[in-house]
């Protein structure tokens, strides 16, 4: 029953002088009108996504890509039967992602997914089975299975590892190596690794792991009798940077241990939140027993997810980017992400108390630290008082290893510009110089410094 104006008028005078509900539905509805007016009063305290150097995801969108997913949220990327444009858009992405890549020639094997989380898992699987059939044709045992990474993963190959029953091996940093890196990689493998994850580029400081050099000494684990062992690259971030901004790197398909890639679409992809790819080097990279076959358009539509509805609005605007910014584009919008982080970077370097870890010019992303002499704050200190001009910038500890180590960390993304970045850098200096005339430590803060996820 619709509300009279003035009974939704003491409904909105209850909800904004009282408690919004959390615990149990509200006997009585608001309406569209008075809900959506709370809900967005209510959001404002959430930070600014435009000022939000923290995350990787995509924050700005061209207006007509966001309308164009406003438009086609109620698509759902299942129901490939009954909206078979979008699951045809879909198998565009993954052909031009494959090609991007340097997948073999055939046809392109690949998936969209709700993001690199997703396409990790799937990933991850595939090793996991094309592994297991190894072991048991040479009839070994398959009971214990490990995938080699460094330590600076994301957390979602731990969960990987967790779910599907696989030792996590995490190669720990080791005092300025803060990835993996060849010769690490290799001492950790035996016949029950399932593969080793490259990452392009680290979450912790946005630098790449050489890719081609792991993949080398790989042969030559395999050609002095080791085992086989595959690579999967997570190019969560890299997979839409490389390929533009350093053009000449072999990261990918190119490098031939490479047997899968995930990334974000919704990272350096350029499309709001969520959308990931795995795209494999050939069919047989993928194995047959992991893909669903979905009747579609009088034809079978092979999918392998982990979710069965999902939206198809985001794999909608990943096309849209492809058509609209074309390859051209694409090395325009990176490029420029790349010089403003290099340029933050090398300003930040200059200010004198900080010390640069990286510096944006694999990933447009670099972490610092303080130098040893600063005594007086933290970049937890410099971090809280960013926050205060409304600019996020995550301070975090290393892993295990170098948790003496302690970083601020800048993503910048597609919206961050020149402008902007002058604005971020006035801001920082005026907190550094504050922080640097102090005659005494400031007071420790107690938030939970464990608290930021990678
Ligand atoms: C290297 C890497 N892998 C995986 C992920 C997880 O990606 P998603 O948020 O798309 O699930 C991230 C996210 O930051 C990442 O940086």
């Amino acid at each position: 029953m619709a509300l009279t104006s003035s009974e939704a008028s003491l409904l909105v005078q209850d909800a904004l002088t009282g408690r919004l509900p959390d615990q149990r539905i509200p006997d009585q509805g608001l309406g569209g009108l008075v809900a959506s007016d709370l809900i967005r009063n209510e959001l404002l305290l959430d930070g600014s996504a435009r000022l939000n150097l923290a995350t990787f995801v995509t924050t700005w969108m061209p207006p007509m890509g966001a309308e164009l997913m406003a438009d086609t949220a109620d698509k759902n990327m299942i129901d490939k039967d009954e909206y078979p444009q979008t699951a045809a858009i879909e198998a565009r992405c993954v052909n031009i992602l494959a090609d991007l890549w340097h997948a073999e020639e055939g046809p392109a094997t690949g998936t969209s997914t709700t993001g690199s989380s997703e396409a990790a898992m799937l990933g991850g699987m595939a090793l996991k089975w094309r592994w297991r059939e190894r072991m048991r044709a040479a009839g070994k045992p398959t009971d214990k299975p490990n995938l080699v990474m460094g330590a600076n993963v994301q957390v979602c190959w731990e969960k990987f590892c967790r779910y599907w029953e696989v030792e996590p091996r995490l190669v720990p940093m080791e005092g300025d190596r803060f990835h993996l890196t060849a010769p690490e990689a290799v001492e950790h493998c035996d016949e029950n690794t399932i593969g080793v994850v490259a990452i392009l580029g680290s979450t912790f400081d946005g630098s790449y792991e050489p890719v081609k050099e792991i993949s080398e000494a790989l042969d030559n684990l395999a050609a002095t009798g080791g085992p086989e062992v595959p690579i999967h690259v997570d190019a969560a971030s890299g997979g839409f940077i490389a390929p533009f901004v350093q053009p000449d790197l072999e990261w990918d398909f190119q490098v031939p241990r490479v047997q899968s890639i995930n990334a974000s679409g919704h990272k350096y992809g350029l499309v709001y939140p969520g959308v990931g790819w795995a795209i494999w080097r050939n069919k047989e990279a993928l194995p047959e027993d992991l893909v669903f076959n979905v009747n579609y358009l009088g034809g079978s539509m092979p999918t392998f997810a982990l979710n069965f509805s999902r939206p198809g609005s985001e794999v909608i605007a990943q096309y849209f980017i492809f058509l609209s910014l074309g390859r051209n584009g694409f090395e325009v919008v990176q490029q420029a992400s790349s010089n403003v982080a290099q340029r933050i970077a090398h300003e930040i370097g200059g200010m004198g108390p900080f010390r640069l870890l990286t510096d944006g010019s694999e990933l447009p992303v670099f972490a610092c630290a303080l130098n040893a002499d600063v005594k007086n704050y933290t970049v937890f200190d410099v971090s809280a008082a960013l926050r205060e001009r409304g600019w996020l910038v995550p301070a975090y500890t290393f892993p295990e290893n170098r948790q003496d180590l302690s970083v601020l960390r800048v993503v910048v993304r597609a919206g961050m510009s020149e402008d902007m970045a002058d604005l971020f850098l006035n801001d920082l200096r005026a907190v550094t110089e504050k922080f640097e005339a102090l005659d005494e430590p400031m007071p420790r803060l107690t938030e939970d410094r464990q608290g930021f996820k990678h």
